[in-house]
């Protein structure tokens, strides 16, 4: 989910846009709740994309604010519920105390399995790629003289969110329809559902609109309606 909207949400109700960030805090526990009641397995929210450092700092260090004191007070009731926090992205950019924060947090929730909810910071689709070309090619340095050996089954481990399958459904909140470098390779084949609602207003009776709006799509993969047809009848 790229959770869009926060500055436009405070901005019409004349509040600072801050006020919008902190409000999409509290739709991150409802949509979470939610997820996990309706036995999603994998929630994956962005949360601060690579081009954000492009804002205002004072608007930035908020943002690192609120990531931390969510950190700080959301872990005990996820890890009470038996979900999982991954974080992916650039961490290094991050100060020490929330990349400790992280790790603390990961290790904490490593064996719960009713869910996974990870975080996308510093997080951009081309970066991902990226990191993992490189990763893959410092593991395979027969891959210099044998490109040819690089394909999806080898680069795919090496992305950041190898312990997932592919996205079955992407929400974009806001209004706008655009990926903004969010998961640019496992996004392939995900249906993709965008909703003018912005983010601190979307709740459970939104999610489920949205799950309701993927029931009704029939994912062909390259294949023909008759085809997938077959398939579900056989
Ligand atoms: C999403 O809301 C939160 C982040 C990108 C961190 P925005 O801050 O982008 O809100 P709008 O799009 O300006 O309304
Ligand atoms: C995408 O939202 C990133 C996150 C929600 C974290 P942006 O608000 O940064 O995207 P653009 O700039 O409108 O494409
Ligand atoms: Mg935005």
């Amino acid at each position: 989910m790229i959770m869009d909207g926060n500055g436009r949400w405070a901005t019409s109700r004349r509040l600072p846009r801050v006020a919008g960030h902190a409000r999409g805090v509290e739709a991150v526990r409802t949509v979470l709740e939610a997820c996990a009641k309706a036995g999603v397995e994998f929630l994956t929210l962005f949360a601060f994309s690579s081009e954000n450092w492009r804002r205002p700092v004072d608007e930035v260090s908020v943002l690192m604010r609120l990531f931390i004191s969510a950190l700080e007070r959301e872990v005990d009731q996820l890890h009470a519920n038996g979900i999982r926090l991954r974080v992916v992205g650039d961490l290094d950019a991050f100060e020490p105390r929330l990349r400790a924060l992280i790790r603390q947090s990961e290790t904490r929730t490593a064996g719960n399995q009713r869910m996974t909810l990870t975080i996308a910071a510093n997080y951009g689709g081309r970066w991902d790629i990226l990191q993992a070309t490189r990763a893959a090619l410092a593991a395979h340095p027969e891959l210099i003289s044998h490109p040819e050996r690089l394909d999806e089954a080898l680069l795919s481990p090496y992305l950041a969110m190898s312990y997932a399958p592919e996205p079955d459904l992407f929400v974009r909140t806001g209004g706008e329809q655009r990926v903004s470098n969010f998961l640019l390779w496992q996004l392939a084949y995900t249906e993709l559902y965008f909703t003018d609602r912005f983010w601190p207003d979307f709740d459970s009776a939104a999610l489920e609109e949205a799950f309701e709006w993927y029931r009704q799509r029939e994912r062909r993969f390259g294949q023909t309606s008759g085809q997938v047809a077959a398939q579900s009848a056989g």
